[in-house]
């Protein structure tokens, strides 16, 4: 494993849980492979824009669209997202639970990198990822439980990035999960005790 894409989703910078889970996963791939080189796109520290006309109309295959007023258009921050993920031997996403699902920055990176005669192709038999597979670790933290018993609310979120994950090609997906963080401190403490037996099974050799 030579490098890591880092993606984190979270607005709380180095104090967000989601981001400190990952920065343990990333220990754990680091114990493995010390020499292991990591790029980060932190979408709260620099916002990718959200999908333009000339975008949308590219991938419905209509014509037209003005070109991009300034900056990176849609179409070049696609290209350049992709091809980090092309470069990235696994890929860690550090994602809190919005709302049930994923925060809509990481919605706009997903809207980037997943694109039709690029990253999967349309077929009769459905849509085919053309990403060469490699193992995508997810840490989530919600301030509810968002699985089991003591779930009080529905999940969109991992089944989200479950179906849309592997329509471009990366199956090897690793979920890692803070849970309650908004119960009180013994949750807290629960949460972590949790996820650290987890990481531990998981990346015991
Ligand atoms: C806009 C917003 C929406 C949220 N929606 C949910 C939700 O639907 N379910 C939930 O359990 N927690 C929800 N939370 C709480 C966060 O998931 C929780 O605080 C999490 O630990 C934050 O992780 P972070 O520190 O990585 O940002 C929400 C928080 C925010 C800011």
């Amino acid at each position: 494993m030579k490098n890591i894409l880092h993606i984190s989703a979270s607005a709380r910078a180095e104090e967000s849980d989601s981001y400190r889970l990952s920065q343990q996963i990333i220990a754990q791939l680091r114990k493995a492979y010390p020499s292991v080189q990591l790029v980060s796109r932190d979408l709260w520290s620099e916002p990718l824009p959200h999908v333009d006309f000339q975008y949308a109309n590219a991938l419905s295959r209509r014509e037209g669209g003005a070109p991009h007023a300034r900056g990176l258009s849609s179409l070049d921050w696609s290209d350049l997202l992709i091809e980090e993920l092309r470069a990235a031997d696994a890929v860690v996403i550090a994602t809190p639970m919005h709302n049930f699902t994923v925060p809509s920055v990481l919605k706009a990176w997903l809207d980037h990198v997943v694109r039709i005669g690029v990253t999967f192709n349309a077929t009769p038999e459905g849509k085919v990822g053309t990403l060469r597979d490699r193992p995508v670790y997810i840490a989530v933290s919600s301030g509810g439980w968002r699985s089991g018993e003591r779930a009080r609310q529905p999940d969109f979120l991992e089944p989200y990035l479950r179906a849309i994950l592997p329509t471009i090609g990366l199956k090897d997906l690793h979920f890692f999960s803070l849970q309650a963080l908004a119960a009180g401190s013994d949750a807290t403490t629960a949460a972590q005790a949790a996820v650290e037996l987890e990481l531990a099974r998981h990346f015991a050799v």
